[in-house]
C-alpha cells in the first residue's frame, strides 16, 4: 500500500529572509532548497553524503542537504551560497581567493567547498594547511586537483585571521 504523504508547515529565515512553506513531510532538504526555493548554488551529486556539493548552513554549521528532511529546518536560520558573501552583493574573502587562485573549473563542487570553509575558517581562527586539507578531503572535485582549492583556502584563513 502506497504510503501517505503528509504536509507541514515550516518556518525558517533563509539568507536573512523569513519563509512559511508548506513542504511533503519526506522531502529531502537539498531537493526542497533547489526545487521549491529556487536557490540552485546548493548542487546535488551523490544524494549520499559523500561528495559534498549540497552543504548548506543551518544555524551556522555546515551540513550536507542531501542528508537532511526539509521538515528539520523549521524554526532554524539557514544559508545557502547565495546569500553568503556582504548583503549579496561583494564576494566574500573565500569567494575573493577562489576566483583569485582560479579554484574551479566547472565549478560543481565549488559552492559545497566555499560553504564547509566558510563554517569551519570562521571558528578556527588559526587553522592550518593540514587541518584544512582535512576539511576539504570530505568534499569531491573531478576538475582541479585540488591544489588551487588548498592554496585559495589558506589565502582566506590568513586574511580571516588578519582580519583584512
Ligand atoms: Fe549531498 Fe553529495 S549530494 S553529499
Ligand atoms: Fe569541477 Fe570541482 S571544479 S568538480
Amino acid at each position: 500500500m502506497p504510503k501517505t504523504i503528509k504536509k507541514k508547515y515550516i518556518n525558517f529565515i533563509l539568507n536573512g529572509v523569513n519563509y512559511e512553506e508548506e513542504v511533503d513531510d519526506r522531502m529531502l532538504l537539498s531537493d526542497f532548497i533547489r526545487i521549491n526555493l529556487g536557490m540552485t548554488g546548493t548542487n546535488i551529486g551523490c544524494e549520499h553524503g559523500i561528495c559534498g556539493s549540497c552543504t548548506i548552513h543551518i544555524n551556522g554549521r555546515a551540513v550536507r542537504s542531501c542528508l537532511s528532511l526539509a521538515v528539520e529546518i523549521d524554526n532554524c536560520k539557514i544559508s545557502t551560497i547565495e546569500g553568503i558573501s556582504k548583503k549579496n552583493q561583494n564576494l566574500s574573502i573565500i569567494q575573493k581567493n577562489f576566483k583569485q587562485y582560479f579554484a574551479l573549473q566547472c565549478g560543481f563542487c565549488t559552492p559545497g567547498i566555499i560553504m564547509t570553509l566558510s563554517d569551519y575558517l570562521y571558528r578556527n581562527k588559526n587553522a592550518s594547511e593540514k587541518q584544512i586539507k582535512d576539511v576539504i578531503s570530505g568534499h569531491l572535485c573531478r576538475c582541479t586537483g585540488y591544489s588551487s582549492i588548498i592554496k585559495a583556502a589558506v589565502q582566506s584563513a590568513k586574511e580571516i585571521n588578519n582580519n583584512v
